[in-house]
């Protein structure tokens, strides 16, 4: 988040207000730190503050207010930016923090977003020239090469822009960037490359003009070209020093020509934006947007004739929930959306796919305690306790460890016996949930190693628990919980193979998992390619209908459980998941031509047995719908199928849960009810 004025007198308080305010704004998509800078243009000292806190925006503010810094001095012209940080190279820690800098004296300050995957190089490059760094971060290394580049130039009209020009071409990755420098005071430069960024304009009167003109830098033409940096391809001659030619249109005069107030807000998010204003302009891939002295003008990083020539200031007319919901037309079915995203954020950095090997930082230190552990016992609610009885078998099979599960009220109103030599794994998205967090101060007490799997950073649970993983699914907003199932499905998994790491006769069996985690985010985008026929039969199949049976056996029965709460949750239509080895024992009563029943039968070892409880169904005039494999044509033939592409057993239920989501959403929208928030429930239960 960025802020700019310009002739609008504005004091510092007002600045860092708004700053934490945008940060606040974007708190949702979660983050483990805080930072933000202020640069006192207008003030002779070219001063810059940088602020930075792990932890909550809150704890940033309040580190902020006990400063020594005089807030009531007011600045017409004035700049800042802000960051939250959720952490991808380097833990999460205050120095790691946003925004970076190239020394110590704040030559160029930066924030971003993304991942710079050749930083690597950079930092190798500058550290034969000498250069040191302070931090693990990707980000350090694109403040350093600024100065680097800076000082390397022997053109002192080098503009900000053509300095960042030079910088971001030697960049790979994504990311969006604020630059700030205390050589060009009252200028901000930003550019974005896959990560969005969006310029915030609010002026008192209108603007004479909606559209800023896009500049084409002229390259290399009638520039001395620098000479190549042999080995790294920095600043190669082809580059030279970009000419820009200034716009001819000033974008912010008001409609008497006159130039006016203004202020900009840039962020990554309109959410942080449309409190001030609701005239935004989004960049594009390779956008250099360069704001000083009330004009915002925008350059490309290269010459391309087919680009277009203008950014149109377009009026936002939704709200701030709709604008955080993007293109979806609720958070539930953004999330399901987001599912094979979010399952590489769980695995990234953790899984190396090619040399199969699973390692959790967070669990380090930690993994002879638990090898050696006499039973785990993993503890939650809802979906969370469902993710824990999907990768039960697998615990058990790779670790050999016994492994008890427990829903969270139930553990406690049991007063379980826990013993020091116990492991109990804590699963909750929120890291809040009232039940869960009992249950973990109860075994802290008697003295058993504690290990949380949240999705919330800074939690009590992630707070309080010994260790533990990250689940990084993002922020989950609908109350019925979907892409961190998936996530703390993957985590657990992950659990598992990094236990059972020691164990030789495990190795080909985790090879293969690790191998089929590898194949999950492709195979979730397949079964997503399928909603439009899901939608279909929820609403000629489905939705009339009182009652819905899910069945399945083996690692489907957590799959038959979670599919049956998210149908019964969001679209209040009953439904109830059985394990098909039951089936004799009682539901097989409920059969018959009128039963509605979903039948999971993906191919595993114990396909042959859910084939008989297929027959004990159709026996009875049941009409299964059934789940299965899209390579297992004789089913196909006979039945109203729903496939699914295969991956190893214990993964299977991944891929299987994704058109049991995508239904319950159908049903509930065919149902007019409110998808997001469903009667009677929320999405973090704090009390008991
Ligand atoms: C509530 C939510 C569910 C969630 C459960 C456990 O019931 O509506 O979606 O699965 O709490 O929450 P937790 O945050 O501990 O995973």
């Amino acid at each position: 988040f960025g802020y700019l004025n310009y002739l609008v007198e504005r004091d510092r308080r007002f600045i860092l207000d708004t700053l934490t305010n945008g940060l606040a704004r974007l708190e949702y998509r979660g983050y483990d730190s805080a930072g933000m800078c202020l640069a006192v243009d207008g003030d002779s000292s070219d001063e810059t503050f940088i602020f930075k806190q792990v932890g909550k925006v809150a704890a940033l503010k309040k580190l902020v207010n006990e400063q020594q810094v005089d807030f009531e001095k007011t600045f017409i012209s004035h700049c800042g930016m802000a960051h939250t940080r959720w952490a991808t190279h380097g833990q999460p820690s205050q120095i790691n923090s946003h925004p970076h800098r190239s020394d110590a004296k704040n030559e160029f300050t930066i924030v971003h977003n993304g991942i710079i995957t050749n930083y690597k190089e950079i930092k190798t490059l500058l550290e034969k020239k000498g250069i040191t760094f302070e931090t693990d971060t990707d980000t350090e290394c694109v403040a350093k090469l600024t100065k680097y580049v800076y000082e390397t130039q022997k053109d002192q009209t080098l503009s900000l822009t053509a300095l960042v020009k030079l910088v971001v071409k030697e960049l790979e990755g994504s990311f969006a960037f604020i630059f700030k420098s205390i050589h060009y005071p009252n200028e901000v430069v930003c550019t974005r490359r896959g990560s969005p960024l969006l310029v915030g304009v609010k002026t008192a009167k209108k603007l004479k003009v909606d559209f800023v003109d896009v500049e084409f830098g002229n390259t290399a033409e009638n520039v001395t070209p620098t000479p190549a940096e042999a080995t790294t391809g920095f600043l190669s001659a082809e580059d030279g020093h970009p000419q820009l030619h200034r716009s001819q249109s000033r974008a912010f005069l008001s409609e008497d020509g006159m130039p006016q107030p203004i202020e900009f807000f840039l962020a990554s998010d309109a959410a942080a934006i449309v409190e001030h204003t609701k005239r935004v302009l989004y960049l594009e891939d390779d956008d250099i947007a360069h704001i000083s002295n009330g004009e915002l003008h925008i350059h490309r990083l290269r010459r391309d004739e087919n680009a277009s020539t203008t950014r149109s200031i377009q009026t936002l007319e939704i709200e701030l929930a709709e604008i955080m919901k993007g293109s979806f037309d609720h958070f539930m079915q953004k999330e399901i959306y987001e599912q094979p995203e979010s399952v590489v954020n769980t695995m990234r950095g953790r899984v190396n796919f090619e040399k199969h090997q699973v390692t959790l930082g967070g669990l380090r230190g930690y993994l002879p305690i638990m090898r050696r552990a006499r039973r785990i016992v993993f503890i939650a609610c809802g979906t969370s306790y469902h993710s824990c009885l999907a990768t039960r078998g697998i615990f058990e099979e790779l670790t050999e460890i016994p492994a008890q599960i427990d829903l969270a009220s139930d553990f406690l109103d049991r007063r379980t016996p826990i013993f020091r030599d116990d492991v109990c794994v804590f699963v909750s998205q929120s890291g809040e949930t009232a039940d869960t967090i009992l249950a973990m101060r109860y075994c802290l007490e008697r003295g058993a190693l504690c290990v949380g799997v949240t999705n919330t950073v800074g939690s009590s649970i992630s707070r309080e628990s010994h260790c533990g993983v990250h689940i990084n699914a993002g922020p989950e907003i609908g109350v019925a919980s979907t892409k961190a199932y998936t996530s703390q499905y993957i985590a657990l998994v992950m659990m598992a193979l990094q236990l059972s790491e020691d164990r030789i006769s495990m190795t080909e069996r985790r090879n293969s998992i690790i191998d089929g985690l590898y194949k999950l985010p492709h195979q979730i985008k397949e079964v997503l390619a399928q909603d439009v026929n899901l939608q279909t039969l929820a609403k000629d199949t489905l939705s009339k209908e009182r009652s819905l049976l899910l069945m399945g056996r083996g690692y489907q029965n957590a799959t038959c459980l979670e599919g049956a709460l998210k149908i019964k949750e969001i679209s209040y239509m009953h439904s109830e998941g059985i394990l098909a080895g039951e089936l004799k024992h009682g539901p097989l009563a409920l059969i018959d031509e009128n039963m509605p029943v979903i039948l999971i039968m993906t191919k595993d070892s114990l396909y042959p047995k859910v084939q008989s409880a297929l027959q004990q169904v159709t026996a009875r005039k049941g009409q299964p719908i059934i789940v299965c494999n899209d390579d297992d044509k004789d089913l196909q033939k006979d039945y109203k199928t729903i496939t699914v592409p295969q991956n190893v057993d214990c993964l299977q239920g991944l891929v299987n849960i994704l058109p049991l989501q995508l239904l319950s959403y159908h049903l509930a929208v065919i149902q007019g009810v409110d998808v997001d928030f469903p009667r009677n429930l929320a999405k973090s239960v704090t009390v008991e």
